[in-house]
């Protein structure tokens, strides 16, 4: 049991992000509460991370199962100083931090798919979601990087309906993984991806982003509501928009929704 406030505090003191750690065995979520410590002011790097969650949100107000003792369920504080539409690009470069993870574990299986959901083998193993405050001035006060990575918990534990869709580290590479490594590791690929984003911009981590991502140039469907739009992928934008040709060769923005690649 080597997943405790003392050894992440440890291997975690002497960086931006990660500095200080809230460690929790349960919380409704660690978003909400990583929230309220930043409306009282928790600085930049601040992270909280839960054993397990009661109420884990995911995106589109849906539930993200959050069991306790195998899973990272981490929300962090960062105070970048954009304008709100260009939020979306931490959730960006949050995702291609996971995927770097990942990808130390499963080589050239690991792939992004918009918005949001990080994928091994075509399945899903980590889920992120991004809130934020900000200013009447149009400046961020704050953004919640909320990342819920599934890790040693086994398929005949996911709820049914997911049980086909997600996967596991564990599931994927055949053994049980250290949850202190991965949340050291993640903690290291984000400071060094979003000092980078900080520094040059969006344009490499977008690079970065749509090598991961196996959507460019498939059919896409992408349902929000009652709204689906269908075309073919070209790329991201720099507001994390999803950019597709329709069937008359008009180009849209998708802003929301759930995409899928339509089977060829
Ligand atoms: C999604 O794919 O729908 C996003 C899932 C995000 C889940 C994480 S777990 C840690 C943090 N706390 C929450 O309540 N949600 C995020």
């Amino acid at each position: 049991m080597d997943f405790n406030e003392q050894n992440l505090t440890a291997r975690l003191l002497e960086k931006r992000i990660g500095n200080r750690i809230h460690f929790f065995q349960a919380v409704d979520s660690t978003n909400d509460v990583a929230f309220q410590l930043a409306l009282g002011g928790a600085p930049e790097g601040t992270a909280v991370i839960a054993e397990a969650q009661t109420r884990g949100k995911g995106r589109l107000k849906r539930q993200w199962q959050s069991p306790p003792g195998c899973n990272l369920y981490i929300s962090i504080v960062l105070r970048p100083e954009i304008d709100p539409v260009l939020a979306p690009q931490i959730t960006l470069t949050t995702g291609v931090a996971v995927a770097d993870l990942l990808s130390l574990y499963c080589p050239g299986d690991v792939t992004l798919k918009w918005p949001n959901d990080v994928q091994i083998r075509g399945k899903k193993v980590c889920g992120i979601l991004t809130e934020m405050s900000a200013s009447a001035a149009n400046r961020v006060n704050f953004v919640i990087v909320g990342i819920g990575v599934n890790v040693n918990i086994e398929r005949a534990d996911f709820d049914e309906s997911f049980r086909d869709i997600a996967t596991s580290l564990k599931e994927e590479v055949g053994s049980k993984i250290s949850r202190l490594d991965l949340t050291v590791k993640l903690f290291d690929n984000l400071e060094h991806l979003y000092t980078l984003l900080h520094k040059d911009g969006f344009g490499s981590i977008k690079d970065m982003w749509l090598t991961y991502s196996n959507m460019v140039g498939r059919q896409i469907r992408v349902v929000f509501n009652d709204n689906v739009q269908a075309g073919e992928v070209h790329g991201i934008d720099d507001f994390g928009a999803l950019i597709i040709s329709d069937e008359n060769e008009v180009i849209r923005r998708v802003i929301a929704g759930d995409a899928s690649i339509v089977k060829d």
